[in-house]
């Protein structure tokens, strides 16, 4: 379908109630707010109560997403979940949301895991099929309950992670020149071993060894991923900018995911653009992979960040390792 914008037309974003502080952490593991505030930039989190699934958090994102965007679920034909927590491995959570949400049994539902890049590849898989002109509006969704896949004892990870959910409702537009300008996905599979879960999955399905070693929780090798993360952001970042011949200076806000502010500042340096120009809030939710940049989204438009006009770049990268930039024009 030539010339038309695939656009956003609505957000929404919901965290759960219960908030854990750097000081309440500090009481369960050897660490303390001073090393959590200034390595990561994280003040406190968000922790999904006790029986509150991953599906339940991405329907509440997924009803202020639609009610912002002056739509129900019956309208919904595409519905994507970008996460790494589904409520099960299998089926895919996409369809206990299309339940719990009413979304027609006519829609397309399924996951889609790019861990921390994943809202940016479901935007920009959204996007191409919307341009098919197959679909008319797509529910994409971003949400994780990594509360449930963290190592409590584990000091380099627990501190970092956080549980919630964000989401955008996008449709077809005639005007043009609004919308995805352009996206840049990519990942360096030849580093899968820095951010995993070793074990649990067909190659080493869990055993009564795997669990007492803890090899079912998330390991990190922080310092690596951390060098890999700016670089590829970065490189993202220009590679998108270059295509459709935009300067730095011309994103009027850029939403990055929000892993660790000190990533934050290094892309802020290394692209030239001010930290004024970079919505963060990892301060307040950690990182929530999937989620960060459809809540950062949400609460950027809602506090008027965002203007008719501007382009905003999303940047991400994650476990895969992925990385993935987005243009948009409002
Ligand atoms: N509290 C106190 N000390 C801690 C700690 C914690 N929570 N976690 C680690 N430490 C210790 C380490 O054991 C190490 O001690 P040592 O020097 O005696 O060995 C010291 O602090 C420094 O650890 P290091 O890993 O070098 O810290 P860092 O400055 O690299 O910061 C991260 C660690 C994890 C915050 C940082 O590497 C990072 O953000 N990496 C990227 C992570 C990320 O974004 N992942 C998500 C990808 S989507």
């Amino acid at each position: 379908m030539a010339n038309v914008s695939t656009v956003i037309l609505g957000t929404g974003s919901y965290a759960p109630e219960k908030i854990l502080t750097n000081a309440e952490l500090a009481a369960m593991v050897d660490t303390s707010d001073e090393w959590i505030r200034t390595r990561s930039g994280i003040r406190e989190r968000h922790i999904a109560a006790p029986g509150e699934a991953t599906s339940d958090m991405a329907v509440a994102a997924a009803k202020r997403a639609l009610e912002d965007a002056k739509l129900t679920p019956a309208d919904v034909d595409l519905l994507i979940v970008a996460t790494v927590t589904p409520d099960q491995t299998v089926p895919a959570v996409s369809c206990s949301i299309q339940h719990k949400l009413g979304v027609p049994t006519h829609a397309a539902c399924f996951d889609l895991n790019a861990a921390c890049s994943g809202f940016v590849y479901a935007l920009d898989t959204a996007c191409a099929m919307l341009s098919s002109g197959r679909y008319r509006h797509a529910l994409v969704i971003g949400v994780e309950k990594l509360s449930a896949i963290v190592d409590w004892k584990d000091r380099t990870t627990c501190v970092l992670f956080g549980d919630g959910a964000g989401a955008a409702v996008l449709g077809i537009s005639p005007q043009a020149g609004i919308g995805l300008i352009g996206s840049k996905l990519g990942a360096y599979g030849d580093s899968v071993d820095l951010l995993c879960i070793p074990k649990g999955g067909s190659t080493h399905p869990t055993t009564a060894e795997s669990i007492a070693a803890g090899d079912h929780f998330l390991k990190m090798k922080g310092k690596e991923v951390f060098k890999i993360a700016v670089r590829a952001m970065e490189e993202a970042a220009r590679d998108i900018l270059e295509q459709h011949h935009l300067r730095a200076d011309q994103i009027g806000l850029v939403i990055p995911h929000q892993a660790n502010l000190r990533i934050i500042e290094a892309i802020s340096q290394y692209l030239e653009l001010p930290m004024e120009r970079f919505y963060v809030n990892v301060d307040r939710y950690g990182n929530t992979s999937s989620a960060s940049i459809p809540i950062a989204l949400d609460e950027a438009r809602k506090a008027g960040r965002i203007k008719p006009g501007d382009i905003t770049l999303f940047v991400a990268f994650g476990a895969g390792l992925t990385y993935g930039a987005a243009l948009f024009r409002w």
